[in-house]
């Protein structure tokens, strides 16, 4: 099948190798001309494991190209994807000019009938305004709409799309039905899951905010495990053998971040504000979540010993989780941000988000990098573990005694061995143990 993709963002590039992956002939359709020219480069604007790779194998053989030509990419597909973004407006709401934008110009440019699905994060109903828009603006084309949210967790997208747990399809009739059967053919029958257009857009906002819940929830855990002595690690493993709550998603940390959770949380809460719903559930985590950060500084600041001023902090990660470059919404920052105002400095390092780093924090000052985790440690007085990295579970003790100045270690992930640590005479805090605890 010829499909479509308008937006060469992570969610578009990574569906579009995707299905060219699975036997279609993709476009990728952009209006930046640079990102374009990149993309007929080979080169991805964006940080995806294994993408650069698939990218060129599937362009090489023209089963994916890239071109910023909307009108031809109507003209020789059927199926068109909307991948834009929809990021938070200030009010916590989805902006979707960027989606009314896409269907205004396919409206204009489209002769003959197309399927036009929505993968882009949207409020429930959007689809049916999408629908209302082409119509209203071309009354000569039959449009269909359709619902199909992506699960892509950045640095492992591409595992997610080729073998997810389901593939969410809301549509309203039973030639789209078809359409989207055939796109999802190679696929297991039993993974797709056919819908109305509302309730899959609100299953994309359900998982991430059930997930978020359940982030939160460990995390609250882990402090009730500091405070009673008990252990976060022992409780996360037992209660998660219980199939019924499932071992996902039951790692505690600094808090949840990313460019989706804390968007997507505060745009279902949004959705239930305009319904006059009340969602006290979503509410405290939102608000959990956000105090969380303030709770990992006061942690680091009471392990320095309750003054946080000129001393010289090792922060290991800033990416919002491993494996990717993205440092949108990540507990890093802002607790990179809240400790330079106590008149800490910082040498951070991580191994793909220093770049991004770099531009979210170039307000701040006492801020430096290094090039390796060895260069951030040198003459520090505490070390933070922030971004869980594999590669730091690994780090060679001899080498980090020698680099700081210091010898007290704080593992917001907890990825570190706490026993090597102590015997190498490091004070250790982590997460949710009662040898941790602060108070
Ligand atoms: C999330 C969802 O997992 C994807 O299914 C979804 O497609 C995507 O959002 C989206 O809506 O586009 P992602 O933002 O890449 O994916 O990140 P996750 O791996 O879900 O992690 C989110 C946050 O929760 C991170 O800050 C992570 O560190 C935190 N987290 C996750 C924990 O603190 N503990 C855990 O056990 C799991």
């Amino acid at each position: 099948m010829r499909i479509a993709i308008i937006g060469t963002g992570y969610v578009g590039l990574v569906s579009g190798v995707c299905l060219a992956k699975i036997g279609h002939e993709v476009i990728c359709v952009d209006k930046e001309q640079s990102k374009i020219d990149m993309l007929n480069a080979r080169q991805l604007p964006i940080y995806e494991n294994g993408l650069a790779e698939l990218l060129k194998e599937l362009a090489d053989i023209e089963k994916i190209s890239f071109s910023s030509d909307l009108a031809h990419a109507l003209q020789v597909c059927d199926v068109v994807f909307i991948a834009v973004g929809t990021p938070q407006d200030e009010s916590g709401k989805a902006d979707l000019s960027a989606i009314f934008l896409v269907a205004s110009e396919i409206a204009l440019r489209a002769k003959a009938d197309k399927l036009v699905i929505v993968k882009s994060t949207v409020p429930p109903s959007t689809c049916y305004r999408v629908r209302d828009c082409l119509k209203s603006s071309n009354s000569k084309v039959n449009f269909r709409v359709a619902s199909n949210p992506e699960f892509l967790r950045e640095g492992n997208a591409i595992a997610d799309f080729m073998a997810p747990d389901l593939i969410v399809l809301g549509s309203e009739d039973e030639a789209s039905r078809a359409i989207l059967n055939e796109i999802y053919l190679p696929f297991a029958k039993e993974k797709l899951f056919h819908t109305d257009i509302i309730t899959a857009e609100l299953i994309k906002y359900s998982i991430n905010s059930f997930l978020a819940t359940k982030v939160g929830f460990i995390n609250q855990m882990a402090d009730c495990c500091e405070s009673l002595g008990a252990n976060i690690k022992d409780l996360s493993r037992a209660i998660g053998q219980d199939s019924r709550v499932g071992h996902k998603f039951l790692n505690p940390g600094p808090g949840f971040g990313g460019s989706c959770f804390p968007k997507d949380i505060l745009a279902l809460l949004a959705v239930a504000k305009e319904q006059q719903i009340s969602l006290p559930i979503i509410e405290s985590v939102i608000s959990s979540n956000s105090e969380r950060c303030h709770l990992m500084v006061k942690k680091i600041v009471m392990a320095a010993g309750g003054k946080i001023e000129g001393k010289k902090i090792a922060f290991l990660g800033l990416a919002f989780k491993a494996e990717t470059d993205d440092v949108r919404y990540s507990p890093a920052i802002r607790i990179i941000k809240e400790l330079t105002k106590l008149g800490a400095k910082i040498t951070a390092h991580d191994y793909a988000a220093i770049a991004n780093a770099k531009i979210e924090l170039k307000e701040f000052s006492g801020i430096g990098f290094g090039q390796d985790e060895y260069e951030a440690l040198d003459d520090a007085d505490l070390l933070v573990v922030a971004t869980e990295w594999p590669n730091y579970r690994n780090l060679d003790l001899a080498k980090v005694k020698a680099a700081m100045k210091g010898r007290i270690i704080i593992d917001l992930r907890n990825l570190l061995d706490e026993k090597a640590l102590e015997n190498q005479g490091f004070a250790y805090y982590s997460i949710g143990r009662r040898s941790d605890s602060l108070k």
